[in-house]
């Protein structure tokens, strides 16, 4: 089979890439290495697929329809895992209109070659962002998503509604996944986990916003490959499906687990509550059980165990 992957060299897609490969699929990536965190690094996060002669790396912008369908044309994917987006929630507000442009406008034209090149399965990122602030928890797929708190909650939702007109008119099989705050090695730099390890590591301050007892389902990197590749192996007409560990964290929880594997204390200073911020987020994750036999192993203390391994041996880099 052959896998198209957008955002390929991001975080979540580098490690789908290569989870593909080793199974012995045909993997291609289009990612545009923009600069919302260093591009160097999404290079390095591709230079092992670089080696496989089943990978082909396009450096392309989904708002290029022309470059896109150059690269649905070549590949014609089995399967397209849609994860190129604007991501993060804070520099959404800064942003809305470039958030709505990549993430909506962006969607549409993943979702028009799906169609025309008829790719079997398409699977689209989606958020524990479309919860908003939910207060009821854990968040199921039966609750409500019409009060996202941020644009980047909102374009999230408006992809997923975007992907559901797709199957609705064409009989297209897509399914989005609502990822919850995954972390582990490569993870974003701008996300807690990377950004905590790395500042505490360094001696420097760290921002904890509002009391410290936010919480997130934080859930590592390889349960999510494990439910993304699950997802595209079981066509299911059209279904939403929470990528959660179903337990929430308190931030001072994940800081003290960073600090112990660190064995350097944190410097913490109060913030007030950031706007756009979810004050919890909690995966029910029953659906993901039944539809994709998603199991999540790993506790935090072991994925942030191996997130700082991962940093001890790159922090030249990070
Ligand atoms: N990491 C998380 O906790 C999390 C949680 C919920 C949802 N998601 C979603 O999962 C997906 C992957 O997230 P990630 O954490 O790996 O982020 P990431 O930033 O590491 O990866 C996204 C990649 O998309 C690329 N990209 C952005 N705009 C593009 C464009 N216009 N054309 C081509 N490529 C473009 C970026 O260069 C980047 O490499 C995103 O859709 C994100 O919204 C992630």
């Amino acid at each position: 089979m052959t896998v198209l992957i957008t955002g390929g060299a991001g975080f979540i897609g580098s490690h789908l890439a290569e989870a593909l490969l080793e199974r012995g699929e045909k993997v291609t990536c289009i990612d545009s290495l923009n600069d919302y965190y260093d591009p160097e690094a999404k290079k390095r996060n591709i230079t092992k697929a670089l080696q496989n002669r089943n990978y082909r790396f396009r450096k392309e912008d989904i708002l290029n329809q022309k470059a896109l369908e150059a690269a649905f044309q070549e590949a014609k994917p089995e399967a397209a895992v849609h994860l190129a987006a604007r991501v993060g929630v804070r520099p959404s507000l800064k942003e809305p209109e470039l958030y709505t442009d990549v993430n909506i406008k962006g969607t549409v034209n993943v979702l028009q070659l799906a169609r025309k090149y008829s790719v079997k399965n398409t699977i689209f990122a989606s958020s524990s962002s479309v919860y908003g602030a939910n207060k009821k928890v854990p968040f199921s797929e039966e609750d409500r998503t019409d009060k996202p708190v941020s644009p980047y909650g909102a374009t999230k939702k408006a992809g997923e509604l975007m992907c559901h007109s797709y199957h609705s008119l064409y009989g297209m099989n897509i399914t989005c996944l609502r990822f919850f705050t995954v972390y582990g090695p490569r993870g974003r730099p701008d996300m807690a986990p990377c950004k905590f390890t790395r500042l505490i590591d360094q001696g420097k301050e760290i921002e904890v916003y509002g009391d410290g007892r936010t919480k997130r389902d934080y859930t590592y990197i390889a349960d999510i490959i494990q439910g993304i590749t699950a997802a595209i192996d079981r066509h299911l007409g059209y279904e939403v499906i929470n990528l959660g560990n179903s337990n929430a964290v308190e931030l001072q929880h994940l800081i003290t687990a960073i600090e112990k594997e660190l064995g350097k204390k944190a410097r913490t200073k109060q913030a007030p509550p950031q706007p756009g911020d979810m004050p919890a987020t909690y995966a029910d994750i029953t659906k993901a059980r039944r539809l994709l036999g998603f199991m999540p192993r790993t506790k935090i203390e072991e994925g942030i165990k191996r997130l700082v391994a991962w940093y001890r041996e790159n922090k030249d880099h990070t």
